[in-house]
């Protein structure tokens, strides 16, 4: 179990990550979602103790109730190679293009669990076939350039399940590629979690993608957790003010929405953009772009109410007439 309470990642600039409170079960499926720069990767830094050295944290962030906040990279090391796993954005940076697939997978099993080139051979066979790469004994023997991306990316995610991580983390794994290979990548992910019991935090921009792998979501801005709670129940009904902007932004291909004169209608978008962190509001960050913005948002930072732990002056204010 992974518990991120009150977790705060203070830059000199400001802060990337503001008193984060969550909490990931074994078999959890949970969404992030924000525009660029909200602190979806920070905050799976935290998770993978990889945030930057020049960063001050705070709050308290715990693995089966042992205090990792402050732990030495010694023990996170531990941590990366057994417990908690990560896939990126691009399957093919995240590969040497002069190591064999197979040898690069069987690398963690030999260093982290001490098995002979056998042994680890064959568990890589055993992984590439459970990640869905065809022929997986000719495959292993191939270099990065020689398989398509949709086929890197799943050699990612051997590696990362590896040595049985109980959480692996998905920092937009599918954005690199093609729609068709997106959605099956984001079914194996759903089934990998499914069949090992093993937690997935998934990232994206794509709100249908995490509709679709996760049970539960967070919803980021500016550094901010603005709202959590059940996938369906967040996107069916959002109630933060920025993930209705969200969602009423989101391109609905089924749709295709026209003006009276037949001509396409435009996208709605949320006006303005995040900014950086030395400009963000002390209060609400999403101060500026609200729609149903008060007096008190821009300094008072609101306090996480309600079931979805919704940080919103408004909704607050209509709550207690
Ligand atoms: N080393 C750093 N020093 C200072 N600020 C940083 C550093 N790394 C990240 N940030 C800032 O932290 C904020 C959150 O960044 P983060 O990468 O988590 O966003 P993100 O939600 O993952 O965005 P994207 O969707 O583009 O991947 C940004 O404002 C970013 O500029
Ligand atoms: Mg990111």
């Amino acid at each position: 179990m992974f518990e991120m309470h009150e977790m705060t990642v203070r830059f000199s600039i400001g802060d990337a990550l503001r008193d984060a409170s969550l909490r990931i079960a074994p078999g959890d499926r949970l969404g992030i979602v924000g525009e660029s720069g909200s602190g979806k990767s920070m905050l799976a830094a935290c998770l993978m103790g990889m945030v930057p050295q020049s960063a001050t944290l705070s709050g308290r962030l715990t693995i089966d109730g042992t205090d990792m906040t402050h732990a030495a990279e010694d023990l996170w090391q531990t941590i990366r190679a057994r417990r908690a796993a990560m896939i990126f954005q691009e399957p093919m940076s995240a590969l040497n293009p002069l190591r064999r697939v197979g040898d690069t997978v069987a690398e963690p099993m030999r260093v982290h669990l001490g098995l002979g080139k056998a042994q680890a051979r064959a568990r890589v066979q055993a992984l590439f076939e459970e990640v869905g790469i065809p022929d997986p004994s000719a495959r292993l023997r191939m270099f990065p350039h020689e398989l398509s991306g949709g086929q890197r990316q799943r050699v990612l995610i051997a590696l990362a399940l590896a040595c049985d991580p109980e959480l692996l983390i998905a920092d937009e794994p599918t954005t690199a590629l093609d729609a068709n290979v997106a959605l099956k990548i984001t079914d194996l992910l759903v089934h990998l979690s499914q069949s090992r019991n093993m937690a997935l935090v998934f990232i994206s921009h794509d709100l249908a993608a995490v509709a679709r792998a996760t049970t539960e979501i967070a919803v980021m801005y500016g550094g901010d957790i603005v709202e959590r709670g059940p996938t369906a129940a967040v996107l069916g009904t959002p109630a933060h003010p920025y993930t209705q902007g969200l969602l009423a932004a989101r391109p609905d291909p089924r749709a295709m929405p026209r003006e009276a004169d037949g001509s396409r209608r435009r996208l709605p978008t949320i006006p303005g953009s995040v900014p950086p962190l030395q400009a963000m509001a002390k209060g609400c960050r999403f101060t500026g772009r609200c729609a149903v913005e008060r007096s008190e948002c821009a300094s008072v930072k609101p306090v996480p109410t309600g079931p979805r732990h919704t940080t919103c002056h408004a909704l607050l204010h209509e709550e207690t007439p």
